[in-house]
């Protein structure tokens, strides 16, 4: 995902840029580049690669004089990532210099009119037709280039636009692609996410769809699509600096494993008020949620298997159908749905394409829209009907894990919540489950503490290059996150399987020495997972179980163990994720793989 910022004061620019961009490398990218208004020229300096080249080209932005800038970090969408497709892109008089998250949809029809006028293009980008359009509306009036031009765009983006008026203004503009104002003194920026903002203020305005600002060292402006100045909240960012960086660790992976517990109490602890449950921003009537007739979750990757426990739970306790849809399919698939359907999108970003899609698709059938999401302002958040946010704080890791954890932690408490709102709890499971929420954070971290050797385990098992993930009901879903994530960083083939379902065609595969990691915490159908160990032993594989710490019958089957505590059933996945987290991140590691930024993965994907 592309990540843009924007800087305009009394000081240089560049290095302010060029550290903004190493705050957004996280969202992953394949070069990057900065424009910068010396009041005479506007100085482009843009590489393929990563952001430390852009460093070590411009001596850290030495080279690259000027009080006023854009920069960008680019997830290449149309045309390869090379020097010339990065951005800023420059008008052809080099007046303004262009930065963009986003897609324009309708940009071959707009590069052949501007062609047609006599314009050349240097990249393959849809991006560089904005820096020729304001060059073509540009009549001495900014604001109105600026909205001529955002007239012509279809798409989605976020874009930020320095233009040489020596005037050192600068402008942003948000079009279902987030971007974020912030307020300094004596200067003031924008970037694509808080991450790069909170070194310099926590004082923030989200801008919403439609709207664009002005910026300059002194203040900023917000209009609307109409040009009319509109007031905007200040929003107070909730972490510090601290919060995006890596605190002593190795990788922010390992960081946001370990603050898991932290992490659940922040997403759970506000909620509980008086031993009850509260959500703000989830006001549904009694009449209203006792006409839900269906439940589906739909979302991306890690946040869809937070939804597959959630399906598990939210049948379990409300008796409501659950199904769980994956956005890219939900989104052509012509489903069935209307007014009676709650559906329950999860997202960390809150910005991934085909969630968003899947959301519009099935708002525009009636469908009643909860969003949760870990993103404040984010393009999700402010299309749902109703948010609950996980309060994980900035996940930087491309491979989630708070943020799945406090996904899961929503859906346990929502579960409850409608459980209960719909007559369907009784005051006893009610307060024993509020009890257990209380206790989570605990037995996260004993999970946490009782796989402190897994790092051993991990090296001796790190050269399997295929690895089966077997389970049955909860336990299943856990699988399905735990094999996402040794693919992702370690690039082992890695798949998750109902247990029950071996025997159906995939234990032909199973031969002397396959590795079947097996889960096995959920009790009612222990004793059918074992007898699924027994199957894929008597053919030769090693089993790696994880199940309760006191289960002795496992122990004396299995070849290796992975413990956790025993916990409420239903939130069992909380503290059973963690080892396979860590699991994840040591065989990563034993192969030697770019734990945060695993080849070909972006934090979000933005485009279809
Ligand atoms: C993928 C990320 O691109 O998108 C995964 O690599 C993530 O980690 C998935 O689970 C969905 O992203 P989000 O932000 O919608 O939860």
């Amino acid at each position: 995902m592309c990540g843009i910022v924007g800087f305009s004061g009394t000081r240089e620019a560049a290095a302010v840029l060029i550290d903004g961009l190493r705050r957004l490398e996280y969202r992953g990218y394949d070069s990057a580049g900065i424009a910068v208004c010396d009041g005479e020229r506007i100085n482009v300096a843009k590489v393929k690669g990563y952001v430390k080249n852009l460093a070590e080209m411009t001596h850290d932005g030495a080279d690259i004089r000027g009080f006023v800038g854009i920069g960008h970090t680019r997830w290449a969408t149309h045309g390869a990532p090379n020097d010339v497709n990065a951005h800023p892109h420059l008008s052809s008089d080099g007046r303004f210099a262009v930065v963009h998250n986003g897609i324009i949809e309708n940009y071959a029809l707009l590069r052949q009119e501007l062609t047609e006028r006599g314009y050349k293009f240097l990249s393959d980008t849809d991006t560089e037709v904005v820096a020729h359009l304001l060059e073509l509306y540009y009549a001495g009036d900014m604001k109105k280039a600026i909205m001529k031009t955002a007239a012509r765009l279809e798409g989605s983006y976020s874009l930020g636009v320095v233009c040489l008026d020596g005037s050192g203004r600068l402008f942003a503009m948000r079009e279902q692609s987030p971007l974020i104002l912030g307020l300094g003194v004596g200067e003031n920026y924008f970037a694509s996410d808080v991450a790069a903002l909170v070194p310099h203020t926590k004082n923030v305005i989200y801008l919403e769809d439609g709207e664009f600002a002005e910026l300059t060292p002194e203040g900023m402006t917000v209009y609307d699509v109409t040009g009319h100045e509109v007031k905007k909240p200040v929003s107070r960012v909730a972490w510090d600096v601290e919060a995006a960086e890596k605190g002593g660790y190795e990788h922010f992976m390992l960081k946001e494993i370990m603050e898991q517990p932290a992490c659940f109490k922040a997403t759970v602890e506000p909620r509980i008020k008086n031993d009850r449950i509260v959500f703000e921003d989830f006001d549904l009537t009694d009449g209203e949620l006792k006409s839900i007739d269906k439940i589906i979750i739909t979302a991306c990757g890690s946040a869809g298997y937070a939804g597959q426990v959630g399906r598990y739970v939210i049948e379990e306790l409300c008796r409501v159908p659950v199904t769980v849809e994956l956005a890219s399919e939900l989104r052509y698939r012509n489903p069935i749905i209307d007014e009676k359907t709650l559906l329950i999108v999860i997202s960390q970003s809150g910005e991934t394409a085909d969630t968003i899609a899947a959301l519009k698709e099935c708002k525009s059938r009636g469908a009643r829209v909860l969003a949760i999401v870990n993103v404040v302002g984010s393009t999700i958040a402010k299309l749902a009907d109703h948010v609950i946010y996980t309060w994980a704080g900035p996940e930087i890791a491309v491979a989630t894990t708070k943020g799945y954890t406090t996904q899961v932690a929503v859906l346990d408490m929502l579960a409850i919540y409608l459980a209960d709102r719909l007559g369907r709890m009784d005051s006893v499971t009610y307060e024993r489950l509020i009890t257990a929420l209380h206790d989570m954070p605990g037995k996260m971290q004993r999970a946490i503490d009782l796989n402190r050797n897994v790092k051993k385990l991990a090296k001796r098992l790190s050269h399997h290059n295929d690895i089966y993930f077997i389970g049955r009901n909860m336990d299943y879903a856990v699988c399905m996150e735990g094999a996402l994530k040794l693919k992702e960083i370690s690039y082992i083939f890695a798949e998750a399987y109902a247990a029950g379902e071996l025997k159906h065609g995939t234990i032909a595969l199973v031969e002397q020495g396959s590795l079947v990691v097996t889960l096995a915490c959920y009790e009612p159908l222990f004793d059918k997972t074992m007898s699924n160990i027994e199957e894929v032993k008597a053919r030769g594989a090693q089993v790696l179980a994880v199940a309760p710490e006191d289960n002795k019958k496992i122990v004396s089957k299995a070849d290796d163990f992975l413990p956790v505590p025993r916990t409420e059933p239903i939130f069992t996945p909380l503290a059973q994720i963690i080892p396979l987290q860590l699991f994840a991140y040591y065989v990563a590691k034993e192969r030697g793989c770019d734990i945060d930024k695993p080849k070909n993965l972006a934090k979000s994907v933005t485009v279809e």
